[in-house]
């Protein structure tokens, strides 16, 4: 299977065929987010609150989410990855946030990169374009701006919200983004801009009227713990099995049961 690239994805949208995304954080998933032939890994800034174990992706820096990608990309032969820019590393002027998005390409390995925001980025974002960066959007809940927000909460339920989000949509893909991120909307306005924009459109709790699906791997898996939010699909207990695994070494330990025969040398 070869690589997929930005125009396979463009292509996706025409053909009617759907993209599957999640989030990868390093070598060992990567490979076998890889192995189940998913379309796009996202180096997701997530990694500030389920890796770091911080309570935002605030604090996640330039130089971190460089040591991520630069691990998933080196497990990634078929996937398109898709650095995520981390909080004010593009906010701040359009030369640093070609500088920084830049490094996702140079010494990420990756092939595109993320960010929040709608009509408040398009100068950054035009000016990654113009650099050769393909950039892929993210509107709707920004979980960057969750202090702005006053929580994590569903964007776009009020008439003025939701046309910000759709003309923010339809800003970015008149700059030139490849795919959009809708994140945290209700379906009907997900519907409305799927339909409206040429681009292909990548929802998490953003219900089915989207091009693409993406999941935090981690919440997918069942490695974190509950409560799980209303969009998250479980789609194995891995948390439990892990505990139980652990749990069951430690009683053969302390039984003397491990090592047997079989796990030592003769
Ligand atoms: O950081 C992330 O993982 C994301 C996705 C959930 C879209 O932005």
């Amino acid at each position: 299977m070869g690589k997929i690239t930005i125009p396979d994805i463009l292509k996706r949208k025409t053909e009617g065929k759907n993209i599957s995304m999640l989030t990868a954080y390093d070598h060992l998933f990567a490979r076998i987010v890889d192995e189940a032939s998913i379309d796009i890994v996202l180096v997701g800034d997530s990694l500030g609150t389920v890796v770091q174990g911080h309570a935002t992706t605030i604090p996640v820096t330039m130089d971190e989410m460089i040591y991520h990608t630069r691990m998933v990309s080196r497990g990634v032969t078929h996937a398109l990855v898709v650095g995520d820019m981390p909080f004010l590393s593009y906010q701040i002027s359009v030369e640093e946030g070609i500088r920084n998005a830049g490094r996702f390409l140079k010494e990420g390995g990756a092939a595109a990169v993320k960010m929040e925001g709608g009509a408040n980025v398009i100068d950054k974002v035009k000016a990654m374009i113009s650099s050769g960066i393909p950039v892929m959007g993210h509107v709707g809940l920004l979980p960057q701006s969750v202090h702005q927000m006053g929580g994590y909460k569903v964007q776009g339920k009020d008439e003025v919200s939701a046309e910000r989000i759709f003309n923010d949509a339809l800003m970015l893909e008149d700059a030139g983004v490849f795919a959009l991120v809708m994140e945290g909307i209700p379906e009907g306005l997900a519907k409305k801009i799927t339909g409206t924009l040429a681009i292909p459109t990548i929802g998490i709790g953003a219900g089915s009227h989207c091009d693409g699906q993406v999941l935090v791997l981690y919440d997918l898996l069942g490695l974190l713990p509950q409560p799980m939010p209303k969009f998250v699909k479980q789609y194995a207990p891995l948390r439990d099995q892990c505990i139980e695994a652990i749990k069951r070494f430690k009683e053969d330990v302390e039984h003397g049961r491990f090592p047997g025969k079989e796990e030592s040398y003769h």
